[in-house]
């Protein structure tokens, strides 16, 4: 469904961007998702013209007819990448193409119109390069981008819209777990399950999230952080942790093994950036699969010396506690594993530009001029 377009974005520059001390108050403490930048991106799509009408805008509410489809029938995509204050003042993308290819996979499922690339990092550039005061120098913080599209068409009728709107709006954030990298306890919920093979589990749609819910606050409930995510059929096969890929630690550190890509789970970024980076640290990797029960066995022979998950918004979070129907367990003595830490370090010297990029993985973006 890609169309012919040009990625040229009209730059319509906010004739109220906030201040530099209201800018600097706001990023003291910004929390993950609640202080937006000053722009955004909009871009359409209708079944007659395609992608048009490519602007960078002020920062605004938008205006949605109450029939319009995404709020019926959940025609939502949307991707996470951040943008990183580099050791020069410059700034960089960590790879965002990988978004655009995602996007455009989730588009597909969803019977959404996909985006070109150069229109998706085109939309990056633009508004990473009107914001770019909005990048973080504070340790730890960075620029989260929220690219997303919605069905705007306006009729209850139930098909594939006509008519999308593509957003990309920005917020600085401190890390979804902040403070000190502290364990997070997580419950393996056997009752609901995320996805099934041949549904919408490796595409990034927001009724994924929204069905999420339940089970989150259930964990909560069992005094846990996070959702552990079993396969749907026979409620064995670890999959994910609550948003975010999961990694064992095995044979005394050495081999890494995180759960294969069934159809079921989030195909991650940050999941194919430590598969990519974790022997270059020594270590072998696997995709493969390990059951709940596995899981547990491992860890009370000490086989499993260390369980993270990774995200773009959480980078590397340990899980230390482990909880279940069937019984509790901890991840060795429960607190952040040394290999862990150390994947977690390489990765973010890599994106903050502290060590080599010999991968690629970089998109620096200049200021607007
Ligand atoms: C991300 O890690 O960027 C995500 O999209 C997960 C979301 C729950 C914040």
């Amino acid at each position: 469904m890609t169309t012919a377009s040009t990625s040229r974005i009209d730059r319509q520059l906010s004739s109220s961007p906030r201040s530099q001390a209201e800018r600097a108050a706001l990023m003291a403490d910004p929390g993950f998702g609640r202080v937006h930048t000053d722009h955004m991106v909009a871009i359409r799509w209708t079944v007659d013209q395609g992608w048009h009408d490519a602007r960078l805008t002020a920062y605004q509410p938008l205006q949605l007819d109450p029939a319009a489809m995404v709020l019926h029938y959940g025609q939502a995509i949307f991707e996470g990448l951040k943008a990183y204050r580099q050791p020069d003042g410059g700034v960089a993308v960590f790879r965002p193409e990988e978004n655009a290819a995602r996007f455009n996979r989730s588009a597909h499922r969803l019977a959404m119109p996909e985006l070109p690339h150069e229109l998706f990092l085109a939309a990056v550039d633009e508004l990473v390069a009107a914001d770019h005061a909005w990048v973080p120098t504070a340790e730890g913080q960075s620029l989260y981008l929220r690219p997303f599209m919605i069905a705007t068409e306006a009729q209850v009728g139930m098909r594939p819209a006509f008519e999308y709107l593509f957003l990309l709006i920005a917020f600085p954030v401190t890390p979804f777990f902040p403070g000190e990298v502290k364990p997070v306890t997580v419950w393996l919920s056997d009752e609901y399950v995320r996805a099934a093979v041949g549904g919408t589990g490796e595409a990034k749609c927001a009724g994924n999230y929204a069905g999420s819910l339940l089970a989150q606050r259930q964990a909560a409930e069992q005094g846990c952080d996070q959702v552990v995510w079993l396969d749907a059929v026979e409620r064995r096969w670890v999959e994910e942790m609550g948003g975010m890929n999961l990694f064992f630690v095995l044979d005394g550190g050495k081999r890494l093994l995180t759960p294969a890509l069934t159809g079921t789970l989030l195909p991650g970024v940050v999941r194919d950036s430590l598969l990519t980076l974790a022997p270059s640290l020594g270590l072998t990797v696997e995709q493969g699969r390990i059951s709940k029960d596995d899981w547990r066995k491992g860890c009370e022979d000490g086989s499993i010396g260390e369980v993270f998950a990774c995200g773009t918004a959480a980078v590397i979070a340990p899980v230390g506690h482990a909880k279940s129907a069937t019984g509790n367990w901890s991840v060795g003595d429960g607190s952040a594993g040394p290999v862990t830490m150390r994947l977690r370090a390489a990765l973010l010297d890599l994106q903050y530009g502290r060590a080599a990029d010999p991968y690629g993985w970089l998109r620096p973006v200049q200021p607007a001029s």
